[in-house]
């Protein structure tokens, strides 16, 4: 199936790591041109080596790293505005960044809405004028956590991700969320756990009913597709790509 997102600009919150990593990935393999952000520097600049040996990704493909917080709006604001003077459009945005809080003190709920709420926010407010010249498309990284209530909580975690389902879909823009189970990542959320509690990593797993967790490849496949016109008629959608860990129909 060809995508047709060769030279296409693509912005990706919290690039430089995990799942974002591979949503950059997934986008540079389809020839876009992709942005994206993260507050390490030593880690962006690992992830620009890291797209620049990418053998898979076509001529058109090129990344660029901005050191950016997503709490901070006016930095999301300068970034979307500085992408567009650059680039001259923008098509897609993806906004995958979570404070990943999963306490239940006042502090992490109020990072987490700060973060997950508010950065996605201020990234869809800031690109919104964009999109609507390109007629582009609004992504967002959920979690099944939105949708059961699992081991997080109670904490803002699960609350937060379900709030972020509610995605606009207005003025011909596509907007739909992605929704993963749990993705391995030997230096992501899943390794430290395997490493700091093994018990919970071990109920977990054994709660994958494919005997396995997911891979951020196949997060990022699911992301790339729907972000395309390929999906053109779905809008408003939650894809949840658990390796049905929910155990349950999706509707
Ligand atoms: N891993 C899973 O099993 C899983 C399951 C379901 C859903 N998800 C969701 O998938 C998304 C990505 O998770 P992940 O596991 O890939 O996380 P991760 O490995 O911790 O990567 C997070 C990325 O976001 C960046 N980031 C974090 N806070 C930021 C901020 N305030 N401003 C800008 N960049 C920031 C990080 O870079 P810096 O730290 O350098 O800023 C990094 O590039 C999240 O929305 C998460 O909730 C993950």
């Amino acid at each position: 199936m060809k995508l047709g997102l060769e030279g296409k600009v693509v912005v990706i919150t919290g690039g430089s790591k995990g799942i974002g990593r591979a949503i950059c990935q997934g986008f540079l393999e389809e020839g876009a041109i992709v942005h994206f952000c993260g507050r390490d520097e030593k880690a962006l600049f690992a992830a620009h080596e890291y797209f620049a040996a990418l053998q898979e990704a076509p001529k058109t493909a090129r990344a660029d790293g901005r050191k950016i917080d997503v709490t901070v709006p006016h930095e999301i604001d300068a970034w979307i505005n500085d992408i567009f003077e650059i680039e001259k459009r923008i098509d897609i945005v993806v906004s995958n960044v979570s404070s990943i809080s999963v306490t239940n003190d006042a502090a992490a709920w109020q990072t987490a809405y700060q973060t997950d709420m508010m950065g996605t926010v201020a990234l869809i407010n800031s690109a919104l004028p964009y999109l609507e010249k390109s007629k582009g498309s609004i992504v967002t990284i959920s979690s099944v956590s939105g949708r059961d209530v699992d081991f997080t909580a109670p904490s803002p975690y699960g609350a937060l991700k379900a709030a972020l389902t509610h995605a606009l879909a207005a003025k011909s823009i596509r907007a739909n969320t992605v929704s993963p189970g749990n993705i391995y990542i030997a230096d992501g959320v899943w390794g430290s756990i395997e490493k700091d509690n093994p018990e919970l990593f071990k109920s977990q797993m054994g709660k994958n009913p494919m005997g396995r967790m997911g891979k951020a490849s196949e997060v990022a496949d699911a992301v790339v597709w729907v972000a395309s016109e390929r999906a053109g008629f779905v809008s408003g959608g939650n894809l949840v790509v658990d390796g049905a860990l929910c155990n349950g129909v999706q509707f």
